[in-house]
């Protein structure tokens, strides 16, 4: 197995030139942005490769690394060749207690069409690339029955899922090769689009670069009493969008280049594990509900003719009511529910794609960590209207009604501590040690270098002998989630789902007003989420909270709770 290290291309350790060291944890808003300001301009121009001191020998050859973007090719537009596979949904048999079974296959050794005309060796859910749709009942139990056939150790977490930490499929879950596993529980909360992903520490990135990822659906019946749009494939469609890397072969190729470390993107753009394509629709009110199932990349979701849609769910449920937008960012990890009126669209195409240009870059306030499609926009999917067919949803007036959670609760303060001027430093000596693992990825593919303590959480690292936070199992906090670092990072937080109080002190927009489990956190920005804790995790199995962005989250950027 070989993989790029960020200490090999180096002959000794380089400081950062022109850049004094500045503790960032040490400094408070407004305070804050203004020196994060200066530190970007002077890290702008360290990455402008001109101005590079020429004692800076080893690093002119990790800079050309760093800046050298596989997404630098000029942005072809979409070919919408393909049709969009649509994942079987899978609704579970009733064992003989009564109790709804479903039976996962970590599957390796197939090989998928992501890129028409390439193999590509992945790994998949019961087939080769991604995973069948879980449909399942609210308040019911549940069991999960799941099989590990791959070369390494996995986990299943339920992404969005209130259930006890023991059941949750984080980092302590783990299946080893050959191992089969069961998992039982209700999901007691509201009809939502979760979601379901590999969670081995230090590996998450590389198990869903690799095809591994699914989602679940709650049903409640409430989608469609209120008439809104439910039939899946046809005016329901599930949309999970990510991004690849391919080598020459077709190969999945991960983590290859310097600034990968900085998250993993790629130059083709999949939606259900195929790059750019169509899917037919009727010529009526049509849901699409969104994943950005992205290692690193974030979204800002729009029409191509830039019409308006209407947001009808957040991230753990249906919003109170329909919010129009003509764009929207999608973090990793997130979900939202669009409805689009086809009407009168019959014979005709639209094309959702991400104007990333001003938005994505601007969150950020890490040159390098935009490529040149987050400074460009580029299509990902194709509607083609045809003729109405069935029952027409429509638009509803009123959806779920959510009550506020109370907001006199106890805070806790977390500040996000990613590519600062120290990370940049231990990255360049090495810094912390490779979680080692036998074996490699599909058709040989890399597994990066996770596991290395790069990116903070409140100043420490993840670390699975550490419990970081305790929490009083049935109470309710006020989580202060500030970014202290340059890039926009994705939390997300296990076993509860959260509502948004404030971003910067501001009302959150209307389109987040609804049950979260991820939210974005720009670049300087503080959040405030509050969430109740009713599920328990103890020492042996706690809740994570962490940053979404994979490449981070593996390489420090996790934390641990309980809840007891
Ligand atoms: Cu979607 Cu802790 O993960
Ligand atoms: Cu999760
Ligand atoms: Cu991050």
């Amino acid at each position: 197995m070989s993989h790029d290290c960020p200490h090999e291309t180096l002959d000794a350790p380089v400081s950062t030139p022109g850049i004094a060291e500045t503790d960032m944890s040490a400094i408070r808003s407004p305070d804050r942005r203004r020196v994060l300001r200066t530190l970007v301009q002077g890290t702008a121009t360290l990455f402008s490769g001109l101005a590079l001191p020429a004692q800076a020998q080893g690093m002119g050859g990790m800079m050309g690394g760093m800046m050298g973007q596989s997404g630098s090719k000029p942005i072809q537009p979409g070919l919408f060749a393909r049709a969009m596979p649509i994942p079987p949904q899978m609704m579970g048999t009733m064992d003989a207690a009564g109790i709804r079974t479903y039976a996962l296959k970590t599957t390796a050794g197939l090989h998928s069409e992501l890129v028409s005309g390439m193999h590509t060796p992945t790994w998949g859910y019961n087939g080769a690339v991604l995973g069948p749709t879980l449909r399942v009942p609210q308040g019911k139990p549940l069991r999960f029955d799941i099989q590990n056939g791959l070369n390494q150790s996995t986990t299943v977490h339920w992404h969005g899922a209130q259930i006890p930490g023991v059941m949750d499929g984080g980092p302590h879950n783990l299946i080893a090769p050959g191992h089969s596993t069961s998992v039982t529980f209700t999901l007691d909360q509201p009809a939502a689009s979760l979601w379901y992903h590999p969670h081995p520490d230090g590996r998450t990135g590389p198990q869903v670069f690799a095809g591994l990822a699914g989602f679940l659906w709650i049903d409640d019946g409430l989608d469609a009493q209120v008439g809104m749009p439910h039939t899946y494939g046809v005016d329901d469609l599930p949309v999970v969008i990510q991004d690849r890397r391919l080598d020459e072969r077709g190969g999945l190729s991960y983590m290859t280049t310097m600034r990968d470390i900085m998250g993993m993107k790629g130059d083709h753009f999949l939606v259900n594990g195929v790059e750019q394509p169509y899917v037919e629709v009727p010529g009526q009110w049509v849901r699409l509900r969104l994943l950005n199932g992205s290692n690193a990349r974030m979204y800002n979701l729009a029409f191509a003719d830039n019409r308006p849609f209407h947001v009808v769910a957040s991230d753990a449920g249906l919003l109170e009511r329909p919010v129009e937008m003509t764009s929207l960012i999608l973090a990793n990890g997130e979900r939202v529910e669009i409805m689009v009126d086809l009407r009168r669209m019959q014979g005709k195409r639209l094309v959702l794609r991400s104007h990333s240009a001003g938005v994505i870059p601007e969150l950020n306030r890490m040159p390098m960590a935009a490529d040149a499609y987050d400074h460009g926009h580029f299509d990902l999917l194709e509607l083609r209207v045809g003729g109405p067919v069935g029952k027409a949803g429509q638009l509803p007036a009123k959806m779920a009604s959510i009550s506020a959670l109370k907001a006199n609760a106890p805070k806790r303060h977390f500040v996000l501590q990613g590519m600062d001027m120290g990370m940049m430093r231990r990255m360049m000596m090495g810094g912390g040690a490779p979680k080692s693992g036998p074996a490699s990825g599909p058709g040989g593919m890399s597994l990066g270098v996770g596991g290395r303590d790069l990116f903070a959480i409140n100043g420490t690292y993840m670390n699975m002998k550490v419990i970081n936070e305790r929490v009083k199992l049935g109470s309710t906090e006020i989580w202060t989630v500030a970014n202290d670092g340059m890039m926009g990072h994705p939390f997300h937080l296990h076993g509860t789902s959260f509502q948004l109080l404030s971003r910067d002190g501001a009302p959150p927009p209307p389109h987040e007003r609804g049950w979260k489990d991820v939210v974005l956190v720009r670049s300087g920005e503080t959040v405030q989420l509050i969430a109740r804790f009713d599920h328990p995790a103890g020492d042996d199995h706690p809740f994570m909270y962490h940053c979404h962005i994979l490449e981070h989250e593996d390489n420090g950027m996790m934390g641990q709770f309980t809840v007891i």
